[in-house]
């Protein structure tokens, strides 16, 4: 199985994401930071203990930044819950590690090397200020995927730009300088839905199905969002690609991040036709077996909810 670091801010999706990786037996879940970005951090942090504590799995947590880099903090509850979560959130009693999420990123690098993989589902500090501490983080590590972005589409907080590095555009500028990544944006994100046969199946459940429903099936309080009639499980799309790579087809292109604080704050540049003489700087998700994520997905969070 791969061994995989998260550094996330459930959230709904990134809750069933983290629901799937502990499940699915392909995955070996060595670590948690967390970040601020769905909710706060006192939120995110304590989101995750909840996750790990309903489905019985022990595994180390610290706790990572709690604003961005140079942005000011925002929240997305309108999506994902008051509380970061829909529905009542299990009570969990894990301890958080004394060691910030950036330094456990680093950490681990140096304790699996080339056998980690490391997942970044939220926005970028904890990995932007990793790589600044140790920049030799990207040749230590197997591979660093990304969800975020979006390069070839359009945005989903802004008409340009994705939540993650709009939340925090210093640090995603930062990350693909610093870092060859695989960049899983809304290029393949939004087609990253469940069935609503799934959704039904757990929703008419007891126990952890019936609480793991509820984050299946997130929606906006208010207000219109793109996703509202098919909730994009965004995050989950790379957990489902660490586990069987035929789930996502990526093609190599320069990006680079908006951080002139215009309406494009946050979006990506995608070099798509080879405009500029700038060598490629990142992989980038550009199509996704949907049939095959589904698959994966339902096998590793049934295993989760399993009792
Ligand atoms: C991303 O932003 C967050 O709302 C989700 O958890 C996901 O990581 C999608 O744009
Ligand atoms: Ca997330």
């Amino acid at each position: 199985s791969r061994k995989v670091f998260f550094d996330t801010d459930p959230g709904c999706d990134d809750a069933v994401m983290l629901a799937m990786a502990l499940g699915h037996d392909a995955i070996d879940v060595v670590g948690l930071s967390t970040v601020c970005g769905n909710t706060t951090i006192e939120n995110t942090t304590r989101n995750a203990h909840a996750i790990l504590g309903l489905g019985g799995y022990d595994v180390p947590v610290s706790r990572g930044c709690g604003r961005p880099l140079v942005d000011d903090l925002t929240t997305a509850e309108w999506i994902h819950g008051e509380n970061g979560l829909h529905g009542d959130i299990p009570d969990a009693d894990g301890n958080t590690r004394d060691i910030h999420g950036a330094d456990a990123i680093v950490e681990a690098a140096h304790e699996y090397g080339d056998e980690l993989t490391i997942a970044a589902v939220g926005p970028l500090p904890n990995l932007a200020i990793a790589l600044a501490k140790e920049p030799r983080l990207p040749d230590l590590v197997d591979d660093i995927y990304l969800m975020g972005g979006a390069a070839m589409t359009t945005g989903n907080v802004t008409p340009m730009a994705e939540a993650n590095f709009h939340n925090d555009p210093a640090a995603a500028s930062r990350v693909l300088q610093d870092a060859t990544t695989r960049m899983v944006g809304l290029d393949v994100t939004n087609h990253a839905t469940v069935s609503p046969e799934f959704i039904e199946e757990f929703r008419t459940a007891d126990g952890i199905r019936g609480t793991v429903a509820q984050w299946l099936d997130y929606r906006p309080d208010s207000g219109t969002y793109p996703l509202a009639d098919a909730p994009a499980i965004h995050d989950a799309a790379v957990v489902a690609d660490i586990i069987d790579e035929t789930v996502l087809t990526f093609e190599e292109y320069y990006l680079e991040v908006d951080t002139t604080g215009g309406p494009c704050h946050g979006a990506v540049i995608c070099d798509e036709y080879g405009t500029t003489d700038n060598e490629p700087n990142s992989r980038v998700a550009v199509d996704i077996d949907v049939d095959r994520y589904r698959e994966v997905l339902e096998a590793g969070v049934r295993a989760y909810a399993a009792e």
